[in-house]
């Protein structure tokens, strides 16, 4: 059992969650994932780490409430226990030996983006940061990112805080003016990902995106995860999660994830409807 030591709200359904994971914690880098099982019948989700402790022995989550069961973990409270966590797996991002790298978040997305943004950072990297959200009210870690970052970007679609517009857009910019990225790493939504994968293509600057599509097993058997890249599968949890943008087959991606956000909003549509059923 891994025992939440902190849970703190970052937004409304945005939460970051502590978990006493000694082993995880020893072995965790920027990049890799885990997967957790709130209960025995839970459903197995997987997860990017957002930070690690190993002296601690603790491995930080940010989760966005957005299906059944990242709801149900939402109900634990600092005390509570997951049934499973399990990890580190994937590849962690590989970042050393860049001189200027231009590090793009989006949304939740963010929580990821920084680990590897510090990691980076700490390698010796200068590091342009670009994060983009909805609205000012979904900032999360700005603080953080500004101290591990020599630019830093933050980009809102409604303009209620810092630029208005797109990240992409901020991206190009910086490009323009002359910026001379050796990599440029992108997470987030995965059409984000898509587009920053364009914005950079022209200009041959190799780009990195960090994918999270279904994940079931996490151990390369299953499937659930493949993703088309340079014409090769490729399993995400096992190959990746980080892979070549410019490679990456985002026509059958983004129409994978889809299917899979239709499959997840019609089994939470019907888990509330039984449950209303129960209580009638
Ligand atoms: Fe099953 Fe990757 S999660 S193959």
């Amino acid at each position: 059992m891994y025992r939440i030591v902190r849970k703190e709200s970052l937004r409304p359904i945005v939460t970051l969650y502590e978990i006493e994971a000694p082993l995880v914690a020893k072995k965790a880098q920027p990049g890799q994932f885990i997967i957790l099982r709130v209960d025995e019948n839970g459903e197995r989700i997987p997860i990017t780490i957002n930070d690690y402790n190993p002296e601690k022995g603790t491995v930080t989550i940010i989760v966005q409430t957005v299906g059944s069961t990242t709801e149900k973990l939402s109900h634990l409270n600092e005390g509570d226990c997951l049934h499973d966590f399990v990890g580190p797996l994937g590849k962690a991002t590989e970042t050393e030996g860049k001189k200027k790298v231009a590090v793009v978040g989006g949304g939740v997305g963010c929580a990821i983006a920084y680990p590897v943004l510090k990691k980076f950072h700490d390698c010796g990297a200068e590091v342009h940061a670009i994060v983009g959200f909805r609205s000012k009210d979904l900032v999360i870690l700005e603080d953080d990112f500004k101290k591990s970052s020599d630019k830093f970007i933050v980009c809102t679609d409604d303009g209620s805080y810092g630029r208005k517009g797109l990240v992409t857009e901020a991206l190009k910019e910086l490009i323009d003016e002359g910026n001379q990225y050796d990599e440029v790493f992108a997470i987030g939504p995965m059409v984000m990902m898509k587009f920053v994968s364009k914005t950079t293509e022209p200009y041959g600057i190799p780009t990195t995106v960090s994918m999270s599509p279904i994940m079931i097993d996490g151990t390369g058997m299953c499937g659930g995860c493949r993703l088309s890249v340079g014409g090769e599968m490729k399993f995400a949890c096992v190959d990746g999660p980080d892979f070549d943008g410019h490679k990456v087959d985002w026509n059958l991606a983004v129409k994978r994830n889809q299917m899979y956000q239709e499959f997840e909003k019609h089994k939470h549509e019907e888990t509330c409807n039984l449950f209303k059923k129960e209580v009638q």
